[in-house]
């Protein structure tokens, strides 16, 4: 095996100093941070979120961690959240996974709605951010139950791409969570995929490559989904703006062209059903600046 290189954020073209005026805690987004810190003081909330975010930025400086988007309960945004919650209650054993899950505040959040701790996942290529996570959220491995792989997704080895499971081929057995170093045992096993903030970041050809890896992940029972927001465009190609201080060029997916990739190339046509909505959304204050998202799901039928 080849020694791989992380690789470097190609999507984002600079990189300025933390601005702390960018911090801004909607009431329900304090709500969550105090109830899972246990941190009720708002400027010490602040200067603990403060904190842990310039040690994150050290070790890859992420606009999303740059904007705060982890202090943000963006699941609560996603019009298939609901599907994810029934599928935790009502679906014995199945296994929630955040891929880019950053220092693991969508885990959080699913837990705290209910998802059985033990049967969710992340994985993201630095180690640190999850550690991280557990700095922010007070937590430890042995206190909190959701488990972790570090890798590169693009790594085979990490997670290869493999043909849709069918009903014959999909895990009937999940694996020893446990010891899980790798995401490929996890083949046609996984109810759930979320990924946010994550597709952007690759280039057209590796955002297939992505898909078609999570495809191979997924559970082939009916109602299982795979689901995230990320940037989105009107007519599908490179977009190049500079958004609160922040440079991207990313590859950007329409509604269409985010459709007929996973209805038809990813999975068979008419396997899945496909939502995806775009939308321009800004942070609050009238006459922002507004980003357009791409709020997604793709669902097994
Ligand atoms: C922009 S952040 C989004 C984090 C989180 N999902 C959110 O919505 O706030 C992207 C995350 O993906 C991770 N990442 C980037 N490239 C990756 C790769 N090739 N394999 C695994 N994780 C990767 C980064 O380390 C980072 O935590």
């Amino acid at each position: 095996m080849m020694n791989r290189e992380p690789p470097k954020i190609e999507a984002q073209r600079t990189f300025p100093p933390l601005d702390e005026s960018l911090y801004n805690l909607r009431p329900r987004d304090a709500a969550f941070y105090k109830e899972l810190t246990g941190i009720e003081d708002d400027a010490a909330l602040k200067q603990h979120i403060l904190d842990i975010q310039a040690k994150a930025y050290k070790v890859a400086p992420y606009g999303c961690i740059y904007l705060f988007l982890f202090t943000r309960r963006g699941l609560l945004d996603l019009p298939a959240y609901r599907q994810v919650l029934r599928i935790g209650r009502e679906r014995k054993s199945s296994i929630f996974l955040d891929v880019g899950c950053c220092f693991g505040s969508d885990i959080r959040e699913v837990i705290l709605d209910g998802f059985p701790a033990a049967q969710t996942i992340g994985t993201d290529l630095h180690q640190e951010l999850w550690d991280l996570g557990h700095e922010l959220f007070k937590s430890s491995p042995e206190t909190f139950l959701a488990h972790f792989v570090r890798g590169d997704a693009f790594n085979p080895e990490i997670l290869a791409v493999a043909p849709p499971a069918s009903m014959q081929t999909s895990g009937t057995s999940t694996p020893d969570l446990d010891s899980l170093t790798s995401l490929n045992p996890l083949r046609g096993c996984v109810s759930v995929i979320h990924a946010t903030a994550f597709f952007h970041l690759f280039k057209e050809d590796q955002q297939l490559h992505m898909a078609r890896a999570f495809a191979g992940l997924l559970s082939s029972e009916p109602g299982s989904i795979i689901l995230g927001v990320h940037t989105g465009a009107q007519q599908k190609g490179v977009m190049n703006r500079v958004y609160r201080g922040i440079e991207v060029d990313m590859f950007a997916h329409s509604v269409e062209s985010w459709t007929a990739m996973w209805d038809g190339e990813v999975f068979e046509k008419g396997t899945v059903k496909v939502d995806a909505q775009f939308k321009e959304v800004s942070e609050g204050a009238e006459g922002d600046e507004r980003y357009p998202l791409l709020y997604w799901s793709v669902t097994r039928l």
